[in-house]
């Protein structure tokens, strides 16, 4: 409210056993509905209205009962009926118990509903009202204020930019069991086909094999193997205007699959390898009007390292994480990325969940695109 925005409070039923709807009344200056029959304004359906009339939906605190209902789509009390209702997008900030919140239940309802574009303000550290310690303290209210303000100001400043995104590990088989892998979970290249999405992207997504649902509204092409990934990028390639290549790529695949299971033997094995295609290389040389960016998984000399693959595989940006430092590259949900520029440009950002790594990817994707068309208009 301080911040000018008008606040009208719904409430589930269990909500007002803590806090009395009055006190938000007094607060707000708005009638707050909690029956799906409450009618503040005669003649007007309360959750319709509210449903078209909102910019933006924030659900919080928001327990993991309600995550439940909202990800299964039920409409059984005035907060989920208007959920269901709603175009605003909808933040959410969850509280409850840690082992509620790590519980594999609510994880995967946190999921389904960020694929449907529902956005999470995630809980923090702390002690909980039941004496236990750990993730699942509601975020700090300047945190909820901020990613509120931050999602009314963001538009769609992408909107008719086509970006294509690689994904997620390549399979290389050895036989019909066995393959070469890596670690790469699709979790980075995932968030930032949604955070491009977000923007109004047209996005066309290429997976490695990963077990995470692609965001909503986005194309997704299933590969398994780098010469697979290769083919399907090199046929959207012409039609893109910004390639972002997030896959960790196979470097080499067995020369030949074996067409049967190799049985074990007491002797050693040799496995010969042969190099497969760089994808984000031979693209480079492709490139007509393209912006090119990559990504860089490093271990040692890491600044130096992606220096060189920025020069050598000649990008406009390059996304660099040590996926040896606690918290960032394969699997985890956060990263810390630096952002390395054609033009010498470092920007170090701090560690941060990968989906908000994606959007300062973005960022810098759309500051990029803003000097290009300046410098063809000049
Ligand atoms: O999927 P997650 O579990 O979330 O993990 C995220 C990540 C660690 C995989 C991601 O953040 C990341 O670093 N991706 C790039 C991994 C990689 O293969 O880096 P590289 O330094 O080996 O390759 C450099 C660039 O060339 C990358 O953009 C890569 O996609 C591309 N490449 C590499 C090899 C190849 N044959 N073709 C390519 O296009």
């Amino acid at each position: 409210m301080r911040a000018g925005h008008t606040v009208r409070v719904v409430m589930t039923p269990e909500a007002t056993r803590l806090i009395a709807p009055a006190t938000f009344e007094a607060l707000t200056g708005n009638p707050v509905t909690v029956d799906v029959f409450d009618e503040p304004v005669r003649g007007q359906i309360a959750h319709i209205r509210l449903a078209q009339e909102s910019d933006l939906v924030l659900i919080a605190p928001a327990t993991a009962h309600t995550l439940a209902r909202l990800a299964l789509g039920l409409a059984d009390d005035m907060l989920t009926t208007l959920a269901l209702a709603t175009r605003a997008p909808i933040l959410i900030a969850p509280a409850m118990n840690p082992a509620m919140w790590t519980h594999p239940a609510t994880q995967a309802h946190v999921q389904t509903l960020q694929a449907r574009g529902v956005e999470f303000i995630d809980p923090t550290y702390g002690i909980m009202a039941c004496g236990d310690e750990g993730w699942g303290k509601i975020a700090d209210t300047p945190v909820i204020v901020q990613a509120v303000q931050n999602r009314l100001n963001r538009s769609e400043t992408l909107n008719g930019v086509r970006i294509l995104i690689t994904a997620g590990p390549t399979y290389e088989p050895i036989d019909p069991v066995r393959f070469v892998g890596n670690r790469s979970s699709g979790k980075m290249g995932y968030a930032v086909a949604h955070a491009a999405r977000e923007r109004g992207a047209q996005v066309v997504l290429v997976s490695g094999p990963s077990a995470l649902h692609p965001p909503a509204g986005v194309q997704v092409i299933k590969v398994q193997t780098a010469q697979q990934m290769y083919e399907a990028v090199s046929e959207q390639f012409d039609a893109c205007d910004v390639f972002i290549a997030t896959a960790a790529v196979a470097d080499y695949r067995p020369e030949c699959m074996l067409p049967y299971k190799r049985k074990r033997r007491a002797s050693k094995w040799t496995l010969k390898l042969v190099p497969n295609p760089d994808i984000l290389g031979t693209m480079a040389q492709r490139r007509t009007h393209q912006l090119l960016v990559g990504f860089a998984a490093e271990t040692d000399k890491v600044l130096e390292n992606a220096q060189y693959k920025l020069r050598t595989k000649d990008l406009d940006l390059l996304a660099l994480n040590d996926v040896l430092e606690p918290g960032s590259g394969f699997e985890v949900d956060t990263n810390r990325l630096t952002l390395l520029y054609a033009d010498g440009r470092v920007q170090p950002l701090p560690q941060m969940s990968k989906l908000e790594c994606a959007r300062h990817l973005m960022d810098a994707i759309e500051s990029l695109l803003q000097r290009s068309e300046g410098s063809s208009e000049s």
